[in-house]
């Protein structure tokens, strides 16, 4: 998989998911990495580390993706930094703070989700788009949830947040095929990562039957999530586009 000095944006690369993948892109895959989080530490601290091992080929930002102005920012920094920007990562996420029946659900959390799940992948994909499309090419992968694809009772904001993100991965993979943008989303089960853990610190017995109930037994691993989303930005793939990626151990089944 021939993937050297491509330019990676990936937003929430500071822990979990987003950063197992930033790693693998750049140490694996021999690319610029552009990492963005609203943890300046994460990612700075991310960002030394593999400046370390690959002088000069990862930068870092802070970037709230729920705030428009700060993602247009960070596309056009990547663009200006590094003259491409091949792969954008949509990937920062959080979960609703209070586990709850829509009827006792907050307006709050409901704002809140849906502006850093949803909204974010949104203004990630207007905003980084248009280099793609100077540049000729580009590839997307936007990471949603098996709470995208089947009912997630509690959970009514981060359900509808996640399907949002399918739908659009299908919209606009339609919307960019012909300008050669392909778009592709993965939905990962329960994943071992703080994520996960702050979801069911309140109730551990929840993550017992979670992990009875899951086929294989287990959490999925980070970097089997960042295997998927590096498979799908590889030129292993040229010809996926709109497709939505189930990485849960077999639990949707
Ligand atoms: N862990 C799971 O079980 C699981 C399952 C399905 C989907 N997901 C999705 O995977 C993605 C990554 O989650 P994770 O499990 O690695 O979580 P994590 O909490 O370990 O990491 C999320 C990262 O996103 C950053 N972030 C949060 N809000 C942000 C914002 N407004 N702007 C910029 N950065 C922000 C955090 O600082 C953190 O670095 C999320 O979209 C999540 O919904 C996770």
């Amino acid at each position: 998989m021939e993937t050297s000095n491509r330019v990676c944006v990936i937003t929430g690369a500071a822990h979990g998911i987003g950063a197992a993948t930033a790693r693998l892109m750049s140490l694996h895959g021999m690319m610029n990495v552009v990492l963005s989080d609203r943890d300046k530490e994460g990612a700075d601290s991310l960002m030394n580390h593999l400046n370390t091992i690959r002088p000069k080929s990862s930068i870092a930002f802070t970037t709230d993706v729920s705030d428009s102005k700060q993602v247009s920012q960070l596309m056009k920094a990547a663009f200006d930094r590094f003259g491409r920007l091949d792969i954008l990562i949509n990937n920062a996420g959080i979960s609703q703070s209070k586990v709850a029946k829509t009827a006792d659900s907050s307006l709050e959390d409901w704002d809140k989700v849906i502006a850093v799940n949803q909204s974010g992948v949104y203004y990630g994909m207007k905003y980084a788009i248009p280099y793609m499309l100077e540049q000729g090419h580009g590839t997307v992968v936007n990471v949603a949830s098996l709470a995208g694809l089947v009912a997630a009772p509690n959970n009514v904001a981060y359900a509808a947040s996640k399907a949002a993100v399918i739908n659009m991965t299908k919209t606009v993979a339609l919307e960019y095929g012909k300008k050669n943008i392909r778009v592709n989303a993965v939905c990962p089960g329960y994943t071992d990562t703080n994520h996960f853990d702050q979801l069911h610190e309140s109730k551990p017995e929840l993550k017992e039957r979670l992990l009875r109930a899951t086929p294989m037994k287990r959490l999925a691993k980070v970097d089997e999530i960042a295997d998927t989303i590096y498979w799908l930005c590889s030129d292993q793939t040229t010809f996926i586009t709109g497709q939505t990626l189930t990485i849960d151990g077999g639990i949707s089944l």
